[in-house]
């Protein structure tokens, strides 16, 4: 447990000038000596006593200061990377067939051109084409299904609505078998779901994070939450923030599938997540209450009061409320 990495997805590379530039940023010239020496020891995992160990000749001050401002930035990890830094290292990859690179892409013009290529793209150049029978769908909340951005902020929501929405995760038994109303890959469950209640907005709940545990079907609490939480968010998402009555984050936990997948179980917990997500929001509908997704959001912010372990790392979040109609 006590061995540091260079986080994979992370670039480094020593300019013409000297200057070192790890994830973009730049360093000293005195520490571009340390390189690749450096690189090459915390690519294969190493403790911090052996890494400086390594570098007895050098100015340690200057090293030791350097490998904490490597830690601080997470250059060096002793567990997964965030799945956010992970993925963020693929932008420089798209970017020579990005056509909006530097554009405004928030702007409401460019917004619809990419929505327009997103939903009319042609998947393939096919020899032929059929069409499908026109079939109508039956399921009232498949068809209703949405996203609900504004909430009713004077009633309550009732403890009997949000042990509602919760069932949709729990588990249950079913012929012997422990069944859930999603799929999940290899039946391991590793996504961990967290709640946060605001102030007098649901029935018999203190304000404060709780986890759920889905196979007693309890909220478990974990910590009082102080107001700043809102600066967590992003300012297009504030609005459905303050107004929600409730939010429900989604923790991917590597203990629980990596054991059996390695790596393969962070794809496979983010489609969990996504399949756990749909079925909050369609279920939310059910339950006389609207839900939105978050995709981003500033989680280091609030993530000391969660109280994750190492292998513990935020994938998302959803607001949720009682729908105004
Ligand atoms: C992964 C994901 C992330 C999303 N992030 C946001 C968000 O940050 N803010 C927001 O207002 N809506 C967000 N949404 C909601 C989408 O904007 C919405 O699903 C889409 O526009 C289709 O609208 P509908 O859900 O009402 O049919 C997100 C949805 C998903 C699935």
């Amino acid at each position: 447990m006590d061995k540091f990495y260079w986080a994979p997805s992370i670039l480094w590379t020593i300019r013409d000038t000297g200057t070192l530039i790890i994830n973009g940023e730049e360093y000293s010239e005195s520490l571009s000596g340390l390189f690749p020496r450096f690189y090459f020891l915390t690519a294969k995992g190493v403790t911090l006593s052996q890494l400086l160990s390594e570098f007895q000749g050098e100015d340690i001050m200057a090293v030791r200061k350097f490998i904490n401002t490597l830690l601080d930035k997470k250059v060096l990890v002793n567990g997964i990377q965030d799945l956010f830094d992970l993925f963020s290292s693929q932008t420089l990859l798209f970017s020579q067939y990005n056509p909006y690179t530097g554009a405004l892409v928030y702007s409401a013009e460019v917004k619809r051109e990419i929505e327009e290529q997103a939903l009319r793209r042609e998947i393939v150049e096919a020899d032929y084409i059929l069409s499908l029978d026109d079939v109508t769908l039956q399921n009232r909340y498949e068809i209703e299904r949405c996203s609900t951005r504004s909430f009713n902020m004077e009633k309550t929501v009732s403890f009997h609505q949000l042990s509602a929405l919760l069932a949709i995760l729990r588990e249950r038994e079913n012929e012997g078998r422990r069944k859930y109303c999603y799929a999940s890959g290899g039946g391991l469950y590793p996504i961990d779901f967290y709640i946060f209640v605001k102030k007098d907005r649901v029935e018999s709940l203190t304000e404060g994070l709780y986890a759920y545990v889905p196979y007693s079907h309890e909220l478990h609490f974990v910590s009082t939450i102080s107001p700043d939480i809102e600066d967590s968010h992003y300012f297009d998402n504030r609005n459905i923030f303050r107004q929600s009555a409730f939010s429900i984050y989604f923790v991917f936990n590597a203990a629980a599938a990596m054991p059996k997948y390695g790596g393969l179980a962070c794809m496979l917990g983010l489609l969990d997540c996504g399949a756990a997500m749909h079925a909050l929001n369609i279920r939310s509908l059910e339950c006389g209450l609207g839900s939105c997704s978050i995709g981003e959001m500033n989680f280091h912010k609030i993530s000391r009061y969660f109280k994750l372990d190492v292998n513990q790392k935020y994938l998302h979040c959803m607001e949720f409320g009682l729908s105004k109609a």
